[in-house]
C-alpha cells in the first residue's frame, strides 16, 4: 500500500518537505543559540559592591571611559561626570532624551554622530541647550531652553560636555 502511495506523489515535490523542516530546526537552533548568548551578560555583576556606598538614585554607572585626548578645548573629565549626573537627574534631560541618552519619541538619539539641529561640536551643543529647540524638526514638542530649568552657565557647559561626548566614548 504504501508502495503505491509513493509511486503515486512526485517525484519533484518530495525533497521541497525535508528541506522545509531543515530550514525550520535551523531557525529554531539559531534563536536558541542567541538567547544564551545574551544570559551570559548577566554574570558579571560582581564590581557592583565597590559603587554602592555612593546611595545616588540615578541607574546609571559610576564610571565613565572618557578619553582625555578627545575633550575639547576648556572641557575636563569632571565636567563630563558632573554633565553626566545632571543628564540623568536633576537637569531632567532624560526625561526626553532617555536615561541611555538613545532618544525616544520624545527626543533625539545623543550618541550617535548624526545631528539634527546642531553640527556636533561642543560649541553649537552649548548654544542649543541655552536656547532651547523651539521649533523641532522630527519630534513632537519643543525642548525648552536649558530644559526649562535655572541651569547655570556652567552646568549647561557640563552637560553639553557630557552630551559631546557621548558619541565618543
Ligand atoms: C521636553 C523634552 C526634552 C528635554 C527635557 C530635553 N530635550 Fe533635548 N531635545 C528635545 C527635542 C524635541 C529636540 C529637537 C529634536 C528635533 O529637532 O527633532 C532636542 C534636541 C537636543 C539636542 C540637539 C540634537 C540634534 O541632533 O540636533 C541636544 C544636544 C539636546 N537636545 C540636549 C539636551 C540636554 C543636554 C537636555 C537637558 C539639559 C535636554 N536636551 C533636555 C527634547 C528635550
Amino acid at each position: 500500500m504504501t508502495t503505491i502511495q509513493n509511486r503515486f506523489s512526485r517525484p519533484g515535490t518530495r525533497p521541497m518537505v525535508p528541506g522545509a523542516l531543515c530550514a525550520l530546526s535551523l531557525a529554531v537552533l539559531a534563536a536558541c543559540g542567541g538567547d544564551s548568548g545574551g544570559g551570559a551578560q548577566n554574570a558579571s555583576g560582581g564590581d557592583a559592591d565597590m559603587t554602592a556606598a555612593t546611595g545616588t538614585e540615578a541607574p546609571a554607572p559610576a564610571e565613565l571611559s572618557i578619553d582625555p585626548a578627545l575633550l575639547p578645548e576648556g572641557v575636563t573629565v569632571e565636567m563630563v561626570q558632573q554633565g553626566r549626573d545632571l543628564f540623568v537627574g536633576g537637569g531632567i534631560c532624560f526625561t526626553c532624551h532617555t536615561v541611555e541618552a538613545t532618544g525616544g519619541p520624545l527626543a533625539p538619539d545623543l550618541t550617535d554622530d548624526v545631528w539634527i539641529n546642531v553640527d556636533g561640536e561642543y560649541s553649537s551643543i552649548v548654544e542649543l541647550v541655552k536656547t532651547g529647540v523651539a521649533q523641532p524638526i522630527e519630534h513632537p514638542g519643543a525642548m525648552l531652553p536649558r530644559a526649562g530649568l535655572p541651569l547655570t552657565d556652567e552646568q549647561v557647559e557640563a552637560v553639553a560636555a557630557y552630551t559631546y561626548m557621548l558619541s565618543r566614548m
